[in-house]
């Protein structure tokens, strides 16, 4: 493979660094990362190394039908797939849009090479109307203003290109911005990269930086398995929740767990962020956006003020503890970064619910929810798919009033397939023109990490697999108590069970992909990875051909 480069690079002991790249014009937020990748080669020849290009397939959430989710695992396999194929001594994992990291992370676990992340950064802040506009959150908010009849159309158009206007992925607290902090918050970033903005020239600086860690990773034999213990977990799930991330957080970090073979479950991030408060006030929990978290002193600084509550055995890939790169962090703007004793919230983990309608757990993020519903007794109104929803949600006959909890099925890995982000479904049209902002909603789908609202998610079994949801029926008295961790329809257990559960609207897929996908996609508690993909492979190629 000379191809212009010279012999000595193929001589002595010269680690090969391969750059996975979800650079693509088709995934607008990673758009920038060819320009990053040359950044991290500047990096690998001066430590000695050679650096590769490895494109490897891109997932753009805006873009990919029917939802990214469905492909996540796959371009976690064939990445996994090409990594071990290829003759190279580590690699630099280059990521942005929402299931770029996990999917890459995924891949390096269970190959388990010498890997680095280097996130590729959120926009800059646009503004509109002279106020700050968060990607996700503010076009949720704002088109319900159209479908309310408060902003017109042409408006909402021009409030999105003012949004989007840099490079660079969401600019919120959304699953973009959550996954790159996780990945830090694991180890598997150089320290205090994650949340750069992507325009920043010192995005460029860390990406040279990370190209040198990779050789010495190399050189040193460090790998995922080293770096990312159940001690990491437990770091990323106090970061999560003091960061105020999303919850599709959990599907990923249960996934890229079940890779390396460490124990983590649903339970462990209900027990881990309890008590952990809210310190970023960002969109979609709070008000600012990425921008301002950086120039108030970024993740460090974040996770400086809750150093007690992390593992200070848990490595990085530098090989030394996360809490001694914390040393230093200072918080700049206490209005961004709250203090301690200061937090937008006490209590800001992600609650696991657990009740006959989800024996297997569902997810709530209570930051993100109206307080007054995380109690609350309503009467259910059913949706047996998203067609279902944009068919009959805002008809005038929907018998709906703010007081009832909307029930969406048929939206779960197997159910979908690929379990979208549809959890936070719309108001009902009348209620939103009568004022109504948030109801309770509950589905097996996953939510967008820019999206708000009392929404519980990710409900196990889903309605596919055999779960109750499939057997509630509009009119069922739902009970929600986030306090007391419960999920319940209020339905005699006999009634419930003797009920026919509404089949799936979806047939099996014919071939390909999606085939094997629905055959063998796990459920969210398991992180939603396909049951032969989970656990390692190494990095060993048995056979030889050349
Ligand atoms: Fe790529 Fe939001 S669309 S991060």
């Amino acid at each position: 493979m000379r191809r212009g480069l010279p012999q000595e690079a193929f001589e002595g002991r010269k680690p090969h660094i391969a750059i996975a790249n979800t650079a693509s014009d088709l995934t607008p937020c990673n758009s920038h990362l060819n320009e990053v990748a040359q950044s991290v080669k500047h990096g690998v020849w001066e430590a000695g190394g050679v650096p590769l290009d490895l494109p490897v397939v891109s997932l753009g959430e805006t873009n990919v039908r029917p939802t990214a989710m469905l492909w996540r695992n796959l371009v976690a396999m064939a990445t996994e797939e090409m990594l071990r194929a290829n003759p190279i001594d580590g690699v630099v994992l280059l990521g942005g849009c929402d299931k770029t990291i996990p999917s890459l992370l995924m891949a390096a676990s269970s190959v388990d090479l010498p890997a680095v992340v280097m996130p590729g950064g959120p926009m800059l802040t646009g503004h509109f109307r002279g106020a700050p506009l968060g990607c996700g959150t503010d076009v949720w908010r704002l088109s319900e203003e159209v479908r309310a009849g408060t902003l017109s159309r042409e408006a909402f158009l021009r409030s999105e290109s003012s949004m989007i206007r840099s490079r660079g992925h969401c600019n919120t607290m959304g699953t973009a911005s959550t996954m790159a902090c996780m990945a830090e918050a694991l180890g598997m970033t150089l320290p205090g990269t994650a949340g750069t903005p992507a325009p920043d020239s010192r995005l460029l600086e860390r990406s040279h930086e990370t190209g040198r860690l990779a050789v010495e990773l190399a050189l040193e034999g460090r790998r995922p398995s080293q770096v990312m213990t159940r001690a990491s977990f437990l770091n990323a799930i106090v970061t999560l929740a003091a960061i105020g991330g999303s919850t599709n957080a959990v599907v990923h970090l249960l996934a890229i767990a079940g890779r390396l073979g460490v124990s983590l479950d649903l339970d462990d991030f209900d027990r881990t962020g309890a008590g952990v408060p809210l310190l970023v006030d960002l969109q979609p929990a709070g008000r600012h956006l990425m921008d301002d978290l950086f120039r108030a002193g970024g993740l460090a600084a974040v996770l400086k003020e809750v150093e007690d509550l992390l593992d200070p055995a848990a490595i990085t890939v530098t090989g030394r503890p996360l809490v001694e790169h914390l040393a230093g962090a200072e918080i700049w703007d206490e209005d961004v970064i709250r203090r301690r004793a200061d937090p937008l919230l006490p209590d800001a983990g992600i609650a696991v619910l657990r009740g006959n309608l989800a024996p297997g757990g569902a997810v709530i993020k209570p930051a993100a929810a109206s307080p007054e519903l995380l109690r609350h007794r309503g009467r259910a109104v059913v949706f047996d798919s998203v067609e279902d929803v944009y068919a009959r949600l805002d008809s005038p006959d929907l018998d709906v009033d703010e007081t009832s909890v909307l029930v969406l099925r048929g939206c779960g890995p197997k159910g979908y397939p690929g379990m979208p982000e549809v959890g936070n479904l719309p108001l009902p049209a009348k209620l939103l023109e009568k004022g109504v902002r948030d109801m309770v909603r509950i589905s097996d789908a996953r939510m967008s990490g820019t999206a708000y609202g009392t929404v519980v998610l990710h409900t196990v079994p889903e309605a596919a697999a055999g779960g109750p949801l499939a057997k509630v029926r509009t009119g069922d008295p739902i009970v929600l108590d986030v306090a007391a961790r419960r999920l319940d329809v209020d339905v005699p257990g006999a009634e419930l069970a003797a009920r026919p559960a509404v089949a799936n609207g979806y047939a099996r897929p014919a071939r390909g992909w999606e085939r094997l996908y629905v055959d063998h996609v796990t459920q969210a508690d398991r992180g939603a990875d396909l049951d032969f993909l989970i656990g390692s492979s190494g990095d060993h190629v048995g056979r030889e051909s050349h």
